[in-house]
């Protein structure tokens, strides 16, 4: 079949389109025909040696979003079966392989792709979604009336949080430059700040949690702390919680918590019933095809990308 695979962490060249064994499915698994598979920050972060890269063996193939049909099925599995339309985050932070033409995985972490969306549009969702939704529901509780912020609410996470936390009930206020601020009002936003021209803790008033997707840019997840109500929760998203947010939240009787997104196939259901509802949309910024994975990465590394990247999987 055909993959991207990588020899060796590195910049984007590191990516390579070749041919490699297709992957045989085990009892209990599903081998499924990617159609598209997503891009997300932990791809290029693990490219370069940072991200999941102590987690992998090379040659590595690297993608952890996928959307595609079930060709095959093990032994003993019975709730899918081929020609079924699927979309998961399989195996993270175990390497999953979605930058090819085909996945085995576990046939329990897919879940039906939502019916109204494409393969591009589902492969965008999962492991940003989960993301936000392991966050806000299961992190934090987020409950009706709320105050919740979101930084970096217009990336792939970002989206999917505001209008999660909106369908909560939260009162949403959310980090982005300007020109990203009618959009994400759309989406469910009430309160926009925009972080290139103020300091977001004297733009807005105490929040309950703040969905931290910045990190120490900036003290970015420090200043966070200030925004925080007592008891309230601070979820580090990017690196986990440093020293210093440890430091300035604990002297502000405010929480902080590490976050890393998992398998999650009932999440994924939940989710695809948002997005029938018309409760959650999904941004793709682009497609490329699968060859042009280097060029996704170059993009997403800009930190700019409004919603998703995505690879297009089609046959040869
Ligand atoms: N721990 C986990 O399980 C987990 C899971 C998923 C993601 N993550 C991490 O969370 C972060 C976000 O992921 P993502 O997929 O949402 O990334 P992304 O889509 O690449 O984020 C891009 C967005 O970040 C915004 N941005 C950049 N700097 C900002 C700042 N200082 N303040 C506010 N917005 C800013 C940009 O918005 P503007 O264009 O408005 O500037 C851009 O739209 C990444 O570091 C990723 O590795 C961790």
């Amino acid at each position: 079949m055909r993959a991207v695979t990588l020899d060796g962490f590195g910049g984007p060249e590191v990516l390579t389109v070749g041919r490699v064994e297709r992957p045989e499915p085990l009892p209990t698994e599903v081998l499924v025909r990617v159609h598209a598979a997503g891009v997300n920050p932990v791809d290029w972060k693990t490219r370069a040696g940072q991200g999941m890269a102590g987690l992998q063996k090379l040659p590595l193939i690297l993608g952890w979003d996928v959307s595609g049909v079930v060709e095959e099925v093990g032994f003993g599995v019975t709730t899918l079966a081929p020609g079924d339309e699927v979309y998961a985050m399989p195996w993270f932070p175990r390497p999953a392989g979605g930058y090819a033409e085909y996945v085995t995985a576990p046939s329990r972490q897919f879940a039906r792709k939502p019916a109204s969306l494409g393969h591009v549009e589902a492969a965008a969702l999962p492991l940003a979604a989960l993301t936000a939704w392991q966050a806000l529901v299961d992190t934090a509780g987020v409950t009706a009336g709320q105050r919740v912020l979101v930084h970096a609410a217009a990336g792939g996470v970002g989206h999917l949080a505001v209008q999660f936390a909106k369908h909560l009930g939260a009162e949403v206020i959310a980090t982005a430059r300007a020109s990203r601020h009618a959009w994400l009002r759309e989406l469910g936003a009430d309160e926009t700040i925009d972080y290139t021209a103020r300091r977001f803790e004297e733009a807005t008033g105490p929040v309950d949690v703040v969905l931290d997707l910045v990190g120490g840019t900036d003290g970015t997840d420090v200043r966070s702390v200030s925004v925080t109500r007592p008891g309230g929760l601070v979820v580090a998203v990017p690196g986990g919680v440093s020293d210093a947010l440890a430091g300035a939240a604990s002297a502000a009787g405010v929480r902080a918590s590490a976050f890393l997104v998992e398998p999650d196939a009932a999440a994924l259901t939940t989710i695809a019933g948002l997005v029938a509802a018309g409760a959650v949309r999904v941004e793709v910024e682009r497609a490329l095809p699968l060859e042009q994975a280097a060029e996704a990465h170059r993009q997403g590394e800009s930190n700019r990308t409004r919603g998703k990247l995505v690879l297009e999987v089609t046959p040869h």
